[in-house]
């Protein structure tokens, strides 16, 4: 299958990239970069980073936009700084032998030629703010009904995690959010609602680490940065856990299988005191406008097997003092 991650490189974004490439069945298309956990600038840093590091120059990556529709800058949340570290890899340095270069096309320009070349045939994964989706959907309306997005963010039947309304990638842009869910585009919302029940463990980062190499270490070590950064703020039975929010969204859109959903036309609440919430409006569910694939139930053993078995037999392809 073909896909786009349209990343926000934190660490759960490494995550994702990885399970993306190390995946003989995806067929990464490109990497655009977005703001969120880190700047858009730091994040196409550690997304050039991060593919040298596994011998992926030749996948292309295209600076997104780089501030919510709401504002002309952008700046990183205390929050995100906790969970990521300053540079996104929990301050851990990306062994990147070459780093390559940003290609001159934009995001939105790659993305609309991908999708007028491949319409479903190439998966969309947003998996921080939505501003750079929702700008094509801006500049592309004929585009909307050839869109297949699968999406990580919003917390749809649960709090949210940046605020009790509000899971952190929408409201890093609830406007941008808002066009996107709201757009009829074919969107599945890989939310809290499942990515909280996904995780993998302390034990499984040590066997990964355990192989030794430049590469297996640094994930080993900036996994850990997450998995202490997380301790204090989950419930005794969650620690020493990994949750797989964005690696989660590359799993279902390579196999939808591992969720069921419920559809439903969705909205963001764009006021407050709810601004970022994911709402309904109940006309547009009456007049059974096209809906979202809000995903409420996880295959979640299957999902983590998968995961677990693809990272490592990649890691492992790495040799020693590479
Ligand atoms: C989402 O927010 C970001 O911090 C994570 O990378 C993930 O995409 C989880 O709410
Ligand atoms: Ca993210």
């Amino acid at each position: 299958m073909k896909m786009i991650l349209d990343l926000d490189t934190g660490i759960d974004d490494t995550f994702a990239l990885m399970y993306a490439i190390a995946n003989p069945d995806i067929q990464l298309l490109g990497v655009t970069g977005s703001f969120g956990n880190v700047t858009r600038d730091q994040g196409i840093h550690n997304d050039l980073a991060l593919l040298s590091m596994v011998g992926h120059q030749e996948i292309p990556v295209f600076k997104g936009e780089c501030h919510p529709l709401f504002a002309d800058h952008f700046t990183v949340s205390e929050g995100c700084e906790i969970f990521h570290g300053k540079n996104g890899t929990g301050d851990v340095e990306i062994p990147a032998k070459s780093i390559g270069s940003v290609q001159p096309q934009s995001a939105i320009d790659f993305i609309i030629q991908s999708v007028k070349t491949y319409g479903k045939d190439v998966t969309l994964v947003p998996t921080g703010s939505l501003t750079t989706m929702a700008r094509v959907i801006q500049q592309a309306p004929e585009l909307i009904s050839k869109m297949h997005i699968v999406m990580m963010g919003g917390a749809a039947i649960q709090a949210g995690n940046n605020d009790k309304f509000a899971e952190c990638n929408i409201a890093q842009d609830p406007d941008a959010a808002d066009v996107v869910l709201s757009s009829g585009a074919d969107i599945t919302m890989v939310g809290l609602d499942v990515t909280m029940q996904t995780y993998t463990t302390q034990a499984f980062i040590n066997k990964v680490r355990a192989l030794g190499n430049t590469q297996a270490t640094f994930f080993a070590d900036m996994c850990d940065f997450y998995i202490k950064a997380s301790n204090p703020y989950v419930p005794a039975c969650a620690q020493d856990t990994f949750v797989l929010h964005d690696p989660l969204a590359v799993g279902v859109a390579f196999n939808p299988q591992y969720v069921r959903c419920v559809d439903v036309p969705l909205r963001v609440d764009t006021e407050e005191p709810g601004r970022g919430r994911i709402i309904s409006d109940p006309l547009e569910v009456m007049a059974k406008k096209t809906p979202v694939h809000v995903a409420l139930e996880v295959q979640n053993e299957t999902f983590v097997s998968h995961l677990e078995e693809t990272l490592y037999s990649f890691f492992s392809s790495f040799s020693e003092k590479e």
